[in-house]
């Protein structure tokens, strides 16, 4: 299939719920082992494309190809991480408990289990709490048990919304290595972000403005085609470039 190369390819996928068009024949295609950044303002349609990817939402139009398979397809979900905008956590669980909870719903053997759990609170920097109840953690400690939730499983492909939200800045710079490292060993990750330091850490990002994309390629050629001096101010010209017309 020609989709094969690429971790991601939508071919003019729209969502539309009612008359309100959320995502407009979007051509996206991600190559693999790259770190690609989805940005764009508050509705612009980012967590809509994410579902849609996941096969959790029906295009009205067009179609999304995931690892090679037309989503939905179940069978490939076993191969890609999801990190929810809102955290699906158990809230009466501990740390661990949820992150072995995930491993257990994706088939892993109880010592890999064990081996993962152990991995990534450890990337998480949570190994202290790991006894804890969710419920008794602060926000930003949340959304790092998400995040190694989404991760237990090792998958190919990471797909990832708002996963640095209210992480420290250590946190968060720890965070990007490990998003290096893992590319390195040929995973995709597809985030969303508001924080424009992120976007310049991406191998590409593309900007989401009421459901098209209006801009994409490395931080470099962002800046570069815009004439700007950074990533805020390619993406506030290219916003209002797209608002004119
Ligand atoms: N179930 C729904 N029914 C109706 N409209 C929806 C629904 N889900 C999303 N929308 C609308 O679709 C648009 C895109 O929403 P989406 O959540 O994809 O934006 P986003 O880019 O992720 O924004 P944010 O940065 O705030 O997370 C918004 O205008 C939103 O109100
Ligand atoms: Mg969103």
């Amino acid at each position: 299939m020609e989709s094969l190369p690429y971790a991601i390819e939508t071919v003019n996928l729209t969502k539309r719920y009612g008359i309100f068009t959320a995502l407009s024949r979007l051509n996206l295609r991600v190559e693999k082992s790259v770190v690609y950044g989805l940005l764009g303002p508050n509705g612009a349609g980012k967590t809509t494309l994410i579902k849609l990817l996941l096969g959790l939402l029906k295009p009205t139009e067009g179609d999304a190809y995931v690892l090679g398979e037309r989503m939905p397809d179940k069978d490939i979900l076993s191969e890609v991480g999801y990190m929810p905008q809102d955290t699906a956590l158990y809230l009466n669980l501990t740390v661990r408990q949820n992150i072995e909870l995930y491993g257990e719903i994706f088939g892993l053997s109880k010592k890999r289990i064990t081996e993962r759990t152990e991995e990534l609170l450890g990337f998480i920097n949570l190994e202290k709490w790991k006894d804890e109840l969710v419920s008794n953690l602060s926000g930003g400690m949340k959304h790092r048990v998400s995040l190694a939730c989404s991760m237990v499983h090792s998958p190919q492909l990471l797909l990832l919304d708002e996963p640095t939200v209210g992480i420290d800045p250590e946190l968060r710079a720890s965070f990007w290595d490990y998003f290096g490292l893992i590319k390195e060993k040929g995973v995709t990750i597809l985030l969303t972000t508001h924080y424009m330091d992120e976007a310049a850490r991406c191998d590409k990002v593309g900007l989401l403005r009421q459901g098209n994309l209006i801009a994409e390629g490395t931080p470099e050629e962002i800046i570069r085609i815009s004439n700007t001096k950074s990533l805020e101010e390619a993406f506030l010209i290219f916003a209002k470039r797209n608002a004119r017309t």
